[in-house]
């Protein structure tokens, strides 16, 4: 017998006024702590909270993070998008040049490619993972392209042998949007690190965080000097260069941002391995309850968490994916459905209406580049995968009893539209 639903009058699986869930909005799904005072205490007391002074936190946590990831270079910024923005930057591409991404991100991804007046070119997503289906980049090069922009979705690597392939084929660049991906792999390489830059955000959700941040790592020379010059207003502070040779912008982290940074990328292992653990056990309930697709990692790749998604069988349960969501949603579990407004970003209105400035189309237009269109029926597995996978921000305060009510949940709602089926 299946128990009464919520939605149906029955008694919630979690009373949220009771029991409320971690989460990265506040300190209980957030590893912060002493660690982070004391560094603070040492930058205001130093009193040089910009990074060329003081305490030098910044440059400490960039050698951390270098470090952790195993790369020669490591530049703090403000934010992923500033970290994206940096990266395309430091490529020096032409007005118009086109950069292949994916329909599934964050708006930060296409500001990177269009403040430097470049044009995205979205390929489809696989339904399973809602990443860039890598089979769809090699068709959507022309001679203008230059870059890929991967996005490590959710915390889940793209295949990245696929992607380099192409790239090492048709020369390009290869941008890791590793901003909800901190410490994924690969086989056995860190995302970030594979491509030619990676990118990293330190929002408030995010693995680590300071609130808001970001960091843009390369093994690169060249490229690691670029980074440093376009995110410092091309200032060269190695005094070899009178004067400033190109434009950049000011996406300096403050010593503030950077206090906290470092002891949170001191934590990453915690972080990580909590992220980790809970959600392996909820994969692994979800796994045992008929109907219930648990989320799909590919086997190469090592998932770091920062969404926990699944999807269901609607056949088998006889009901709707939104149906399925609004009853969870009764039952006090926190899953919505799809991800940043559940269309293809590239079909927001700046994109599909090419009004990125003024009234004009630009730079999707003559002379500078070419009139790319965003159509929603181009993407028919986005329009799938959001509105059929079902998505909860996951953090490091999940504990195993929230892992208990999450299957629980789950499992009930599951058997009551499966015994209707
Ligand atoms: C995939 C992706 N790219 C870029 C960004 C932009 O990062 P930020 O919000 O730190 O600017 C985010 C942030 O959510 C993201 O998830």
């Amino acid at each position: 017998m299946s128990q009464k639903l919520a939605i149906n009058g029955g008694t919630p699986v979690r009373d949220t006024s009771v029991k409320p869930w971690p989460s990265v909005g506040n300190a209980s799904g957030r590893m912060l702590g002493e660690e982070e005072l004391a560094n603070l205490r040492q930058v205001i007391e130093s009193g040089s909270l910009n990074r060329y002074g003081g305490a030098m936190m910044v440059k400490q946590f960039e050698e951390a993070f270098a470090e952790r990831m195993g790369v020669r270079h490591a530049c703090a910024v403000t934010s992923g998008t500033a970290a994206l923005h940096t990266a395309v930057g430091a490529l020096r591409l032409e007005v118009g040049d086109e950069i292949i991404t994916t329909t599934v991100t964050d708006m930060g991804t296409m500001i990177a490619i269009l403040m430097q007046n470049c044009i995205p070119v979205c390929v489809d997503v696989d339904r399973r993972t809602m990443l860039m289906d890598t089979a769809n980049i090699e068709e959507a090069i022309t001679d203008r392209t230059r870059a890929i922009i991967v996005v490590h979705l959710f915390g889940q690597p793209v295949p990245m042998d696929e992607v380099m392939q192409i790239a090492d084929k048709y020369g390009l660049y290869v941008i890791e949007d590793s901003a909800q991906a901190h410490d994924a792999q690969w086989d056995d390489k860190k995302v970030g690190t594979i491509g030619h830059l990676g990118c990293f955000s330190l929002q408030q959700s995010k693995q680590i965080t300071t609130g808001d941040g970001g960091i843009v790592i390369t093994n690169d020379d060249e490229l690691a000097d670029h980074v440093r010059l376009f995110s410092d207003k091309y200032y060269d502070r190695t005094g070899a260069n009178r004067g400033v040779m190109r434009l950049g912008v000011n996406y300096r982290m403050t010593e503030l941002q950077g206090a906290v940074a470092l002891a949170q990328v001191r934590k990453m292992d915690a972080i990580i391995g909590n992220r980790r653990r809970t959600a392996g056990m909820l994969r692994e309930r979800l796994a045992a309850i008929e109907g219930i697709i648990p989320p799909y990692v590919h086997p190469r790749a090592t998932h770091s968490w920062w969404i926990f998604s699944f999807q269901i069988d609607q056949q088998k349960l006889g009901c709707t994916t939104a149906e399925f969501a609004r009853a969870l949603s009764a039952e006090g579990l926190p899953f919505g459905t799809g991800y940043a407004g559940g269309i293809p970003i590239c079909c927001y209105p700046a994109l599909k209406e090419h009004k990125a400035y003024g009234s004009g189309n630009f730079p999707w237009e003559p002379p500078y580049g070419r009139d790319v269109q965003y159509r929603e029926e181009d993407y028919p597995e986005t329009m799938w995968a959001q509105a059929n996978t079902l998505v909860m921000s996951w953090n490091e305060g999940l504990t195993e009893d929230d892992v208990e009510d999450l299957a629980r949940g789950v499992q009930k709602v599951a058997d009551y539209f499966g015994s209707r089926a």
